[in-house]
């Protein structure tokens, strides 16, 4: 009801298993539903990488250790309302995440290697209006990306 309230124009929804070989095919598709909205490049290219940030979490932390990563999905869901707000949603079900805003540090990292920045959220929130995280250990994680536009 919500959503209708709120004039949803477009929907887009995928699945894929948790593979570093799809983070191409995420930015892609994402960045062909957003090139509705006729987005300047610089902005298509900052939400794609903020798109890219969220999904790259679900394949090195969600999954981490996974076995199988065909039975690791990755489900995006992406709308847009008559008003111009684009919402991307990134969901695993992962390891969750315990304290949410300790995440959200710039430079709070769980990686033991070394190899993260620490820098995924604030990439995310730097990209957007607004980042909204929803998490249960053990369940999973969704991260929504809210983008306002001036429609026409
Ligand atoms: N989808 C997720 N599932 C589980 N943990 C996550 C997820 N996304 C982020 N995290 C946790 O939040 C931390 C911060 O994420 P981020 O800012 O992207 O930094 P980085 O990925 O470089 O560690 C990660 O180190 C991880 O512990
Ligand atoms: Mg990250």
């Amino acid at each position: 009801m919500a959503r209708r309230a709120e004039n949803t124009v477009n929907e887009m929804k995928c699945v894929f298993p948790a593979k570093s070989i799809n983070e191409g095919l995420a930015r892609l598709t994402v960045s062909s539903f957003i090139a509705q909205l006729d987005p300047p490049i610089s902005v298509l290219s900052e939400l794609k990488t903020a798109v890219s940030e969220a999904v790259t979490n679900c394949i090195v932390h969600a999954y981490r250790g996974a076995a199988d990563k065909m039975k690791c999905p990755i489900y995006i869901s992406a709308t847009y309302t008559a008003g111009g707000i684009l919402r991307i949603a990134v969901k695993d079900k992962g390891a969750g995440i315990a304290d949410i805003s300790l995440a959200r540090t710039p430079l709070y990292t769980t990686d033991a290697e070394g190899e993260r920045s620490g820098m995924g959220f604030t990439v995310m929130e730097s990209f957007t209006d607004r980042v909204k995280i929803r998490s249960a250990p053990g369940k999973g994680t969704t991260v929504i990306l809210e983008k306002r536009f001036d429609v026409k």
